[in-house]
């Protein structure tokens, strides 16, 4: 599939914010996790090899607007605002919003108890918004910042009470700092399913082909093994 062995495969440029685990994150200097994988399986799929570089959060937004990007791959909600600034690919993985915590420091049973807590955030994304939904936007408690692994870091060292996320990140925040006495909580009513897509510029003629690849790893079984691998261990 994907034509002869021989055949020069394009190269496509990929953003990412890779301190996400276990969708992106950093491992011996290579961008790796579950992202990562499937991307890689849908690309060779679709006839395509993929060249995955840690831009960072905007400044993967920023290479899609002016194209010199054509794919972003970082665990992106498919939300109503973006969808009006980029194509996405078909969602490819439920999430929600979780909250994160240190025990014994606040105690959080729902959404409704971020109010008045010191939040964290990743900038500019659906944790954000969600906090901001029970803080109120532009509230001085919620502090945003530019990475994932950022946030994690005001939250081990107590400048911030709790951090707003999404839930597989947080889970694996949570398994990989056993000591740190760390809880999470996730609220039904508040917090809505949220899906990822595959990101790329308006326009960009790659999405029905991505799609399609997307489709057939899902279909032959693919998408399963690499879910085991990243998630049932
Ligand atoms: N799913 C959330 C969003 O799209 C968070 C994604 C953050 N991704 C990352 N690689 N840091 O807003």
């Amino acid at each position: 599939k994907g034509g002869a062995k021989t055949e020069e495969k394009k190269v496509l440029n990929v953003g990412t914010e890779a301190t996400f685990a276990p969708f992106e994150f950093m491992e011996k200097g290579e961008v790796t996790g579950f992202d990562v994988d499937l991307l890689n399986a849908v690309a060779e799929e679709a006839g395509y090899e993929v060249k995955i570089d840690n831009t960072g959060w905007d400044a993967m937004f920023a290479g899609l607007q002016s194209k010199q990007l054509d794919i972003g791959m970082a665990g992106v909600t498919i939300t109503d605002e973006r969808v009006e600034s980029y194509d996405f690919s078909d969602p490819y993985f439920e999430s929600k919003t979780m909250i994160a915590f240190k025990e014994g420091k606040v105690d959080i049973k729902t959404a409704k108890d971020l109010k008045g807590k010191k939040l964290g955030v990743q900038n500019g994304t659906t944790g954000q918004f969600a906090a901001e939904k029970v803080a109120g936007k532009n509230s001085p408690d919620i502090s945003k910042y530019e990475t994932a692994a950022l946030m994690f870091q005001a939250l081990q060292g107590d400048n911030v009470q709790a951090a707003v996320t999404d839930i597989a990140v947080a889970l694996e925040y949570q398994k990989n700092n056993p000591d740190a006495g760390i809880q999470t909580v996730t609220d039904d009513e508040e917090f809505e399913s949220e899906y990822y897509g595959i990101v790329f510029p308006k326009g960009s003629g790659l999405v029905d082909e991505f799609n399609s690849a997307l489709n057939t790893v899902i279909d032959n079984g693919k998408y399963a093994e690499i879910y085991k691998k990243w998630f049932d261990k």
